[in-house]
């Protein structure tokens, strides 16, 4: 089948492109660059052999919808990564985030009308289950947001649930990402964050490349067997291939499907510093710090629906997660840098 991706240049989009063509699938991105550059899709094709066209437009625009879904022949299912996702930039620009995450929607939703296209795979985020304590977390569990980029996410399920129950032949799979890290073995793809990382894996791979000069661990006085905050790390290559199956799983099933993309298994900070370490051979020198407001302790997956329903599990462990993440780190110390353009 072809395969539209919106935001396909992207960290997972293109990790998720190179699982597509490996299954045997089309693939198309539409991005417009803002967050992704068009090297990460000719490497796609390089690492894969196949095709990854780029249609450089806007999920907003309703003509640049038209072309995606006309300039390579017929779109048989979409996966939705396209929109803005800092959690602290949604703090200081709320409209921003609400408008652009929710009329990418909005404006995709009615051009998969108008092209017949009646597949949709969206990319969620655990953030929708908020500060809830109960771990691990299950599909069916209360959801509500503490930041806008969270509430975007949280509001994209409710219009994508909404318009598959309106519409019998809409299928809709809802896919709760957990900490996707690492990155395509060959180095040749990977996390390319613009400006001082606020994540975990890539503020680590740039301490190690001497970009930073020490991780700040956010509070070592959590309830947790170290102290610091537990996550369900999740290799970008697993999560990719949680995206074929879901993919193949929606065009088979109208209605919708909420599915968390996790391992199950939590590792605390100090758990990730002293693993990098391990498996690349080098310090990471860090200090402990205050607590970062919003954070909770502890975050895993209840991973078993997606086992259940796609029959896809992740199977990468945490040493290798390090491993790519740094493979990609030295090979590319300014990720796609002046391939940019
Ligand atoms: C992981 C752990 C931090 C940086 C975020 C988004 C979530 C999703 C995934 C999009 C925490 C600690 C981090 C640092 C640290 N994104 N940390 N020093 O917060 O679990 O989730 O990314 O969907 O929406 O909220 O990921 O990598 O920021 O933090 O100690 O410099 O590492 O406190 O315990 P998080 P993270």
């Amino acid at each position: 089948m072809r395969v539209l991706l919106t935001g396909g240049a992207g960290f997972i989009g293109s990790h998720t492109a190179v699982s597509l063509l490996e299954a045997g699938h089309e693939v198309v991105a539409l991005d417009n660059l803002y967050n992704a550059s068009p090297e990460s899709l000719r490497r796609v094709e390089a690492i894969t052999g196949g095709k990854a066209p780029l249609v450089i437009g806007d999920c907003t625009n309703a003509r640049d919808l038209d072309r995606a879904f006309e300039a390579y022949g017929q779109i048989d299912a979409v996966i939705h990564f396209a929109g803005y996702k800092a959690v602290g930039e949604s703090v200081s620009k709320p409209l921003d985030y609400y408008q652009n995450n929710l009329d990418a929607t909005f404006m995709l939703l009615r051009a998969m009308k108008r092209h017949n296209c009646r597949a949709i795979v969206f990319s969620s985020s655990a953030t929708v289950y908020g500060t809830i304590q109960k771990m691990p977390l299950r599909e069916d569990f209360p959801t509500g947001c503490t930041n806008p980029y969270g509430w975007t996410k949280w509001m994209n399920e409710r219009v994508l649930t909404d318009c598959a129950s309106a519409d019998q032949t809409l299928s809709v799979v809802l896919l709760r990402y957990f900490n996707p890290i690492g990155a395509h073995p060959s180095g040749r793809i990977g996390e390319d964050p613009s400006g001082i990382p606020n994540n975990l894996m890539p503020f680590i791979c740039q301490v190690a490349a001497g970009k930073l000069d020490h991780l700040n661990v956010f509070g070592n006085d959590y309830p947790t067997a170290d102290g610091t905050g537990v996550r369900d790390y999740i290799h970008v290559c697993d999560l990719a291939e949680g995206h074929v199956a879901a993919v193949e799983y929606a065009v088979e099933h109208p209605g919708t499907e909420v599915v968390n993309l996790g391992t199950g298994e939590g590792y605390s900070v100090l758990d990730i510093v002293h693993t990098f370490e391990r498996v690349n051979d080098l310090r990471i020198p860090y200090e402990i710090t205050p607590r970062r407001p919003g954070d909770v302790a502890t975050v895993y997956a209840d991973a078993s629906k997606a086992k259940k329903l796609l029959h896809w599990q992740a199977r990468r462990n945490l040493d290798s997660m390090c491993r790519d993440a740094w493979n990609w780190q030295k090979q590319n110390p300014d990720g796609y840098g002046k391939d940019k353009e």
